[in-house]
C-alpha cells in the first residue's frame, strides 16, 4: 500500500488537534505540509457539547454547528477549512502502530504514514464496567459517551425509550452532566456512586450539597455509598435492571457509565517517557523523544504556577496546550524560542439552568460564600481554597462574566488572607478587589 509523507502528523482528530491546526495556519503552515489523522469521521469539534446541548430536546446542538474553536469564541473550522489551507484531514483512520524510531505510523486498513514532527493527541478513552469484569456489562443499552458516535447512540436509545428510566453509574463529571441531560428528556432518573458525595476530585461537601438538592428538586434520585455488581438483561438483550452492592436492584431502560477516563498511550508504550499515567512533556509538550509532541489529555507536563507535574482532562487545557506545542515548533525552526507553559487550571461544568467555573488548585482549607441553599433563587454561591496563608483556588456557580474573570484574577494573583471569617463575609466582594 501506498506510503505518505508529511512534515507534521497530528495523531488524533479531536479538540488539541483543531486548535493545533488553527495555530499551525496561523503560523505559515504550507499547503501539503500537515496531516490530521483520526479515527473519528468527522472534523475536529467542541467535545465538550456532546454531554450538554448535543442531547438536549430543544435547542439541540448538530455538526457543523459546533466544529472547533467555536467553544472559545474563535473561528469555526469546516470540514471544508482543511484543504483550503492544504491541511490533510485523514478521518476513520485508526492509527494501531507507532514506531517512532522509524518515524512511521500505521493505520487498521494498512496505510503507511511518515512524519518528521508528530503531535500525540489521541485524548482519553472511556474506562468501562466490563474492564473489571461486572456481570452482565456488555448488555445493550449500557452506554458511555467519549465520542460523537456514542452520543448518537444516547440520542438514539433517549428516542426510543421514551419516558423511561435510566439508571446513571458515577457521580463526576459524566454522571452529573448526563443524569441533567436525561431527565431533562423527561426520562426518569437515578444516579450511583461510591462517594458520599458527587464528584469528590473537586468538590467539597458543602459544593455537593447544593447539587445534590438541587438535583432531588429536579426529580432526579440519587444513591450514595453504593456501586453496580451486575446487570439483568431482556431476552432481546436490552438491560431491564442494575443490581447494586447494598443489594438493591434499580429498573433501567438505559444505562450510562460515566466511571472515568484513561489517557491512550498505549501505542507508545515503551518507546517514550511517561510519568503520573501519562506521556511525560516539558513545558513546550516536547516528550523524551526528539520532534514528538504531546498535547491535551495524554500529557504530563510542569505546571510552573504550582512547581508540579500533571496531567489535565479538560478542555481549556487541550486547546491552550495544542498551541503552545504548535508555537514551540514553529519558534524551535526559526531558532527563536518562547515562554515556557505557564497555565492556570481552569474546569467548567453546565447542567440544567446551572453553570459552575472552577479556578486554580483546591488544595488547603475552604471557605464557603453566597447562597448555596439548593432553594435559592439566585444560587449564586462560591468557595475559596487556601493554602499557607493564600488563597489557590476559586469556584463560583452562576458568575457573570465579570465576576468569573474576578475569581480566575483571585486564583491567579494568588492573595493573602489572614481572617478565613472575613473572607466567607466578604465572598465575591473579596475577589473583585484584586
Ligand atoms: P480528544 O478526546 O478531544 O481527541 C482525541 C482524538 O484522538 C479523537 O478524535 C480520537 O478518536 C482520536 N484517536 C485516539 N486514538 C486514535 C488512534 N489510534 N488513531 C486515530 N485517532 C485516534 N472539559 C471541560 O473542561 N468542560 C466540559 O464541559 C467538558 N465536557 C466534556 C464532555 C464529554 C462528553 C467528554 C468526553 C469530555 C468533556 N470534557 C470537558 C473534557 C475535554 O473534552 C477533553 O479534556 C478534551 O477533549 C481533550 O482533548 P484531546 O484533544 O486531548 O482529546
Ligand atoms: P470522573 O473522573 O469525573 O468521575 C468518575 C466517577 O466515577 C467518580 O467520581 C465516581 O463517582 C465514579 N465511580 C468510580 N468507580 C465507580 C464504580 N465502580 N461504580 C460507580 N461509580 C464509580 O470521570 P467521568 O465523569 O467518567 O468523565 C470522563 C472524562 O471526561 C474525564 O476526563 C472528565 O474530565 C471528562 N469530562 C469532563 C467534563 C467537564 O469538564 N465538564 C464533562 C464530561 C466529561
Amino acid at each position: 500500500m501506498a506510503e505518505k509523507s508529511f512534515k507534521y502528523v497530528i495523531l488524533g482528530g479531536g479538540v488539541s488537534a483543531g486548535y493545533a491546526a488553527r495555530e499551525f495556519a496561523k503560523q505559515g503552515v504550507k499547503p501539503g505540509e500537515l496531516a490530521i489523522i483520526s479515527k473519528e469521521a468527522v472534523a475536529p469539534y467542541e467535545r465538550p457539547a456532546l454531554s450538554k446541548a448535543y442531547l438536549f430536546p430543544e435547542g439541540t446542538a448538530r455538526l457543523p454547528g459546533f466544529h472547533v474553536c467555536v467553544g472559545s469564541g474563535g473561528e469555526r473550522l469546516l470540514p471544508e477549512w482543511y484543504p483550503e489551507k492544504g491541511i490533510s484531514l485523514i478521518l476513520s483512520t485508526e492509527i494501531v502502530k507507532a514506531d517512532l524510531p522509524s518515524k512511521t505510523l500505521i493505520s487498521a486498513a494498512g496505510e503507511t504514514f511518515k512524519y518528521e514532527t508528530l503531535i500525540i493527541a489521541t485524548g482519553s478513552t472511556v474506562i468501562k464496567l466490563s474492564d473489571f469484569g461486572v456481570q452482565g456489562a456488555d448488555a445493550k443499552n449500557i452506554l458511555y459517551l467519549r465520542e460523537i458516535d456514542d452520543a448518537d447512540k444516547l440520542v438514539e436509545a433517549i428516542k426510543e425509550k421514551k419516558n423511561g428510566k435510566a439508571v446513571i453509574v458515577g457521580g463526576g463529571y459524566i454522571g452529573l452532566e448526563l443524569s441533567a441531560a436525561l431527565r431533562i428528556n423527561n426520562i426518569d432518573v437515578s444516579m450511583v456512586y461510591p462517594e458520599p458525595w458527587c464528584m469528590p476530585r473537586l468538590f467539597t461537601s458543602d459544593i455537593a450539597a447544593f447539587y445534590e438538592g438541587y438535583y432531588a428538586k429536579k426529580g432526579v434520585k440519587i444513591i450514595k455509598g453504593t456501586v453496580a455488581v451486575g446487570f439483568d438483561a431482556h431476552e432481546n438483550g436490552e438491560v431491564k435492571a442494575v443490581k447494586l452492592k447494598d443489594g438493591r436492584v434499580l429498573e433501567a431502560d438505559i444505562v450510562v457509565v460515566g466511571v472515568g477516563g484513561r489517557p491512550l498511550i498505549t501505542l507508545f508504550k515503551g518507546q517514550v517517557e511517561e510519568e503520573k499515567g501519562g506521556i511525560k512533556a516539558d513545558g513546550f509538550f516536547k516528550t523524551s523523544i526528539p520532534n514528538v509532541y504531546a498535547v491535551g489529555d495524554v500529557a504530563t507536563f510542569p505546571l510552573k504556577l504550582y512547581n508540579e507535574i500533571r496531567r489535565v482532562e479538560h478542555v481549556d487545557h487541550a486547546r491552550k496546550s495544542a498551541e503552545q506545542a504548535v508555537k514551540a515548533i514553529f519558534a524551535r525552526e526559526q531558532g527563536k524560542s518562547i515562554d515556557e507553559y505557564d497555565y492556570l487550571p481552569y474546569f467548567y461544568s453546565r447542567a440544567f439552568d446551572l453553570s459552575w467555573q472552577f479556578y486554580g488548585d483546591n488544595v488547603g482549607d475552604t471557605v464557603l460564600f453566597g447562597d448555596s441553599s439548593p432553594d435559592s433563587s439566585t444560587h449564586k454561591f462560591g468557595s475559596y481554597w487556601i493554602k499557607d496563608g493564600k488563597v489557590v483556588g476559586a469556584f463560583l456557580e452562576s458568575g457573570t462574566p465579570e465576576e468569573n474573570k474576578a475569581i480566575a484574577k483571585v486564583a491567579r494573583v494568588q492573595p493573602p488572607v489572614d481572617n478565613l471569617d472575613e473572607l466567607a463575609k466578604e465572598g465575591l466582594t473579596f475577589a473583585s478587589k484584586i
